[in-house]
């Protein structure tokens, strides 16, 4: 059944895709069907050889202005664990390939959570991230309190929650939450020249090497390491290796196949 709240373009570029958050009256509030819907785009194309990189975007007034706020509005806190919404989330959480949101306007809420599961983020000039639930007398609960703080630190991720305040692209960009800010009209263009540059390595070399930075996120050092260097070694067991180093040695470009 074709979607109705998000479009997946392929190929956007040589094994990119880009899914877009499409919900433009509402600022692409993420209700529960549209989460749906991500959720199985991105289990199809992390299932597709075809696909090595996926951006997600909103358009260029917003990437999501949060989850739905008039869908969630009357429910009791059984009816919310009952929908469980945050297993879709956490579906979402297992993609193995880079994810890379490209933002403009708003990303609020569970847009500027959705925004922080990805693993790069481009921003246009106009971006504004924030966690505002606090407003609505809630609080963020798809890792706003969690991912903001490990990413932007204590001070200024509690006076996001704590005041639901906005931030600009720019101080987003000072506190360590995006990768960079381009001009609005070529936020996307950025986005799948970056996304073209990881999907020209080694597939599985990328995943692995994600897995491993997400690893940092919740073990010791010791234990982050450990792991870290499992995945080296088993890298040398992959015909990409073989490529890759020999390439180098024959300066010439390699030609990785995920194998
Ligand atoms: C439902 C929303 C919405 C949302 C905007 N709209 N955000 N509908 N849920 N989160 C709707 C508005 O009701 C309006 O519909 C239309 O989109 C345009 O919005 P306006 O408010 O008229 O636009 P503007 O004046 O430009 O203000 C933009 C805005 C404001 C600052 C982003 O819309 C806003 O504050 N939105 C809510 C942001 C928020 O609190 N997000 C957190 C949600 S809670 P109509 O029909 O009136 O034209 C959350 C919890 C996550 O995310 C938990 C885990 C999933």
């Amino acid at each position: 059944m074709q979607p109705e709240f998000i479009i997946i373009h392929q190929q956007v570029a040589p094994f990119v895709a880009h899914i877009q958050l499409n919900r433009p009256k509402e600022l692409n509030a993420l209700n529960l069907q549209l989460m749906t819907e991500l959720k199985d785009a991105l289990k199809s194309l992390d299932a597709d050889d075809s696909v090595r990189v996926i951006v997600i975007s909103g358009n260029d007034k917003a990437f999501a202005a949060g989850a739905d706020i008039k869908q969630m509005a009357d429910k009791s806190a059984m009816d919310m664990y009952n929908i469980d919404q945050f297993s879709t989330w956490d579906t979402i959480k297992k993609t193995k390939k880079p994810l890379i949101a490209a933002v403009s306007g708003f990303a609020l809420g569970g847009g500027c959570e959705l925004v922080m599961l990805c693993d790069m983020i481009i921003a246009s000039e106009t971006a504004r991230f924030g966690q505002p639930e606090i407003k609505l007398g809630v609080m963020p609960g798809a890792g706003g309190t969690q991912r903001l703080t490990r990413a932007v630190g204590k001070a200024l991720a509690m006076e996001m929650v704590l005041t639901g305040k906005f931030i600009t692209a720019t101080e987003a960009l000072n506190a360590g939450l995006i990768n960079r800010i381009v001009p609005v009209e070529l936020y996307l263009q950025e986005a799948f020249r970056l996304a073209t540059e990881i999907a020209a390595q080694s597939p599985l070399a990328v995943r692995m090497a994600k897995e491993s930075v997400l690893k940092a996120f919740d073990s010791s050092l010791e234990e982050g390491l450990h792991f870290e260097r499992k995945n080296f070694y088993l890298l040398f067991a992959s015909e990409d290796q073989k490529e890759g180093m020999q390439a180098f040695v024959e300066k010439r470009t390699p030609v990785f196949k995920g194998k």
